[in-house]
């Protein structure tokens, strides 16, 4: 068990200068947006992109911020941030110049960005991280992380996605609300330390570039692998609540070509029954439990 962390001298800013001269990447938080606090960085992202070029939101532009007041989580949830210690931050992402076949590259962004958030907070904590299909970051059972991809048409007509990461990292967890108490935790409570958010984030950026460089160039088949091995969901028992109050439960059995969840169905209300192999895909669930 994890001493907890010492926030009795708790001061932690940002340090935004020292993070642009850390980042290595080619373009992840090349354009870097800081704001101290605003309502939700994905709403930022969102608006921005909507914007005339003169404010050029390139791929890879990142918004970033201490303080959300109106965060916002998957489902329509709201996303508890308070200020300071935690991270709240907003990538975009664009398709490559010729991508033909947008769809599948878009079934991929979620999975593919909690990958490379796993992998970053491994690097910087060694924690036992596992991903909660589709994009729940985890310690054991309890919420670190999660992810909000949300996608939008461009003026252009074109396409940008922005991925959404609200990480827990050293904000006290007395600070959370009581319903969340129970289910969250915090890479500080974890790891007995407060975490270097800069160094992490820096860990971050490279690691989005790197997975999605890997998805572009080599297609999704090696990332489902690494996907299925990080992935605490497969094997287990799981309820899944569909839409129209539909409940689907069984086992976990395996991720498909297009990053959907497969069920081996022991009991689902739906009528007629389902087969007994369901595919779920992220936009379909309204709750996962297991
Ligand atoms: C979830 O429901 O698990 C997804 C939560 C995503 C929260 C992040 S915090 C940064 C970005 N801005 C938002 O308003 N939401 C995402």
């Amino acid at each position: 068990m994890p001493e907890p962390a010492d926030h009795s001298s708790f001061a932690d800013p940002l340090n935004i200068d020292h993070l642009k001269a850390s980042l290595r990447t080619r373009a992840f938080g090349q354009v870097l947006r800081y704001t101290p606090s605003t309502t939700s960085t994905n709403a930022d992202a969102l608006l921005a992109l909507q914007q005339p070029s003169a404010t050029p939101t390139p791929h890879g532009s990142v918004f970033l911020t201490e303080c959300q007041t109106a965060g916002r989580g998957r489902r329509g949830r709201t996303w508890h941030s308070p200020p300071q210690g935690n991270i709240y931050t907003s990538v975009i992402v664009l398709p490559a110049a010729g991508t033909t076949r947008v769809g599948p590259w878009l079934s991929w962004i979620p999975l593919f960005a909690a990958l490379a958030t796993a992998d970053a907070l491994v690097a910087a904590t060694g924690l036992p991280i596992s991903v909660k299909w589709p994009n729940d970051l985890l310690v054991e059972r309890k919420k670190i992380g999660g992810i909000l991809c949300e996608q939008t048409s461009r003026p252009d007509k074109t396409i940008a996605v922005v991925i959404g990461i609200g990480l827990n990292i050293n904000a006290p967890l007395d600070s959370f609300p009581e319903e969340l108490k129970a289910g969250a935790t915090t890479l500080a409570a974890e790891a007995g330390r407060l975490v270097d958010r800069a160094a992490l984030l820096t860990e971050l950026f490279l690691r989005l570039e790197q997975r999605l460089d890997g998805l572009l160039t080599d297609g999704p088949t090696g990332m489902i692998d690494e996907y299925t091995q990080r992935c605490s969901t497969l094997g287990r028992t799981v309820r899944v609540s569909l839409e129209q109050e539909r409940i689907v439960e069984g086992v976990a059995e395996s991720i498909g070509p297009d990053g959907c969840l497969r069920i081996r169905v022991s009991s689902d209300s739906a009528q007629p029954p389902s087969p007994s192999l369901l595919e779920v895909r992220s936009a379909e669930v309204v709750h996962l439990r297991g």
